[in-house]
């Protein structure tokens, strides 16, 4: 039976987590990188979906190539970070659920039938995911900085060119330096953001 995490974890995934603008040199595996993936793979999406597609950017080569796209404010730190991965979300992932959704062998004509239907699933899911992401990061010891201030156009057409995916954000990933990290903004109380009917 699951039980309730303690309060150091619930602090090292919400609490105390924060948004990293500034990085430690110290290098993210892709092992880790590996595992990050069959962490966050796991969690739930709409017919099992899984349409979120993830390129991690490591390489210097692949960091050049990303830096055009992004908005002024976010390139440096985005090029000191060890990696920036780009959530992107297939328009065709309802080619995958003949592997994904075998018991239901339509499942495919759920979300073909338009592209508005087909936007509404892929993002909602593959945005899903993309959090999915920041948290299991956060549960292997990543610190995390999503950034969506860049050029959706030219990130799909630098890195997506020839497929049906297109880009949601961006993240850094990699052992933030705590220097750069701005101030907690307030949140919304309960009573202004939810009610128990
Ligand atoms: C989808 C998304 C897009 C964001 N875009 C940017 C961005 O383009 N540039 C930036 O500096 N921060 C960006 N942020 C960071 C947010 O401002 C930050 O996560 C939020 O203020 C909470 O900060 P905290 O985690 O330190 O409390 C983005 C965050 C998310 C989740």
């Amino acid at each position: 039976m699951p039980s309730p995490l303690d309060q150091a974890a619930l602090n090292q995934l919400f609490l105390d987590a924060h948004t990293h603008n500034a990085w430690q040199g110290r290098p993210v595996p892709d092992e880790l990188l590996h595992r990050l993936y069959v962490t966050f793979r796991m969690g739930p999406t709409s017919a099992n979906s899984c349409p979120a597609r993830v390129i991690f950017v490591k390489s210097r080569a692949a960091k050049e190539k990303l830096m055009p796209a992004l908005s002024e404010g976010n390139r440096a730190k985005s090029m000191a970070a060890p990696v920036t991965a780009i959530i992107g979300y297939d328009m065709k992932f309802y080619d995958k659920l003949g592997k994904l959704f075998p018991h239901a062998p339509d499942a495919h004509t759920w979300f073909n039938k338009d592209e508005q239907t087909t936007f509404t699933h892929a993002f909602r899911n593959g945005t899903l995911q993309g959090a999915y992401m920041i948290i299991a990061a956060r549960a292997l010891g990543l610190d995390c900085g999503p950034m969506s201030g860049f050029d959706n156009a030219m990130m799909d057409q630098l890195f997506f060119s020839g497929t049906a995916v297109k880009s949601n954000f961006i993240c850094s990933l990699g052992y933030g330096d705590p220097s750069g990290v701005h101030p907690r903004n307030p949140r919304l109380e309960f009573d202004e953001a939810c009610s128990i009917v």
